[in-house]
């Protein structure tokens, strides 16, 4: 038995701890507060089987895809994804039109929300759950989630990372192999890891500019 579940036995256990620790971890995930990913409860509700026949799915067999990917998002309408994809409890929200690329992957014990027309690029990971910073607390494979919003039309680009807690405002960029650690504004360009803002966008502006050159 491991130091934590000694400590947990303790009789003189302040009540708040002694809550949390008689709580079912299903229930702690979903309050957001520190877990065990192993316990039956949170086995239970991932939904691996459908990940998997998800991804043995021929791509030409778009129904049997789309119903699949029904199950594991809940989106309304015109959603794209491009397997194989990857998904750990199926606690993802979508809008209308959003599209997501080759083999991401998306954490979602937090629980995921992409708004509008979010375009997501191949590679990337939406992972709301983090671990503890203590060596001897991680070995007890505690973890504990945070969610990731992702507002209307944002693209995030090839191979980033979005960590948990994270809102990326609508209409920005993330650029290719970001990690987004931070909030990130509506209507900028952001790079790099950590990811920075680097160009504020003039939508209207650069709207107007197409539609003109469309329009001519
Ligand atoms: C961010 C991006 C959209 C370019 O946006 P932009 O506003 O046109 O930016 P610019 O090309 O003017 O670059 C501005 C600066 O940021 C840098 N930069 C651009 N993208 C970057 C990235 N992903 N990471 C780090 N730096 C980046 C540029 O090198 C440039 O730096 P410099 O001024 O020192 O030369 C593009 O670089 C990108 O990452 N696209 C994603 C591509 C992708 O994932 N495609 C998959 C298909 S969906």
């Amino acid at each position: 038995m491991d130091r934590l579940q000694k400590l947990l036995q303790r009789q003189d256990l302040p009540d708040n701890i002694r809550q949390w620790a008689e709580k079912n971890d299903l229930l702690k995930m979903q309050d957001l507060e520190w877990f065990s990913p192993g316990d039956k409860s949170v086995c239970d509700a991932r939904i691996a089987d459908l990940v998997w026949e998800l991804n043995q799915t021929r791509p030409s067999e778009r129904e049997k895809c789309d119903a699949i990917i029904s199950q594991i998002i809940k989106h309304n309408g015109n959603l794209t994804v491009i397997t194989p994809f990857w998904a750990e409890f199926g606690y993802i929200e979508a809008g209308k039109n959003c599209f997501i690329g080759y083999n991401c992957t998306f954490i979602d014990g937090g629980r995921i929300k992409l708004g509008n027309s979010v375009q997501i690029a191949p590679n990337v990971v939406l992972a709301t759950a983090t671990h503890p910073i203590d060596a001897e607390m991680r070995a007890t494979k505690l973890t504990k989630c945070a969610p990731i919003v992702i507002e209307d039309n944002v693209w995030i680009g090839a191979n980033s990372t979005i960590v948990g807690g994270v809102t990326i405002g609508k209409n920005s960029i993330i650029g290719a192999g970001s990690v987004v650690t931070h909030d990130i504004p509506e209507n900028v360009v952001a790079v790099g890891s950590p990811c920075r803002v680097i160009k504020q966008l003039n939508l209207d502006k650069d709207l107007k500019q197409i539609k003109d050159y469309i329009e001519k």
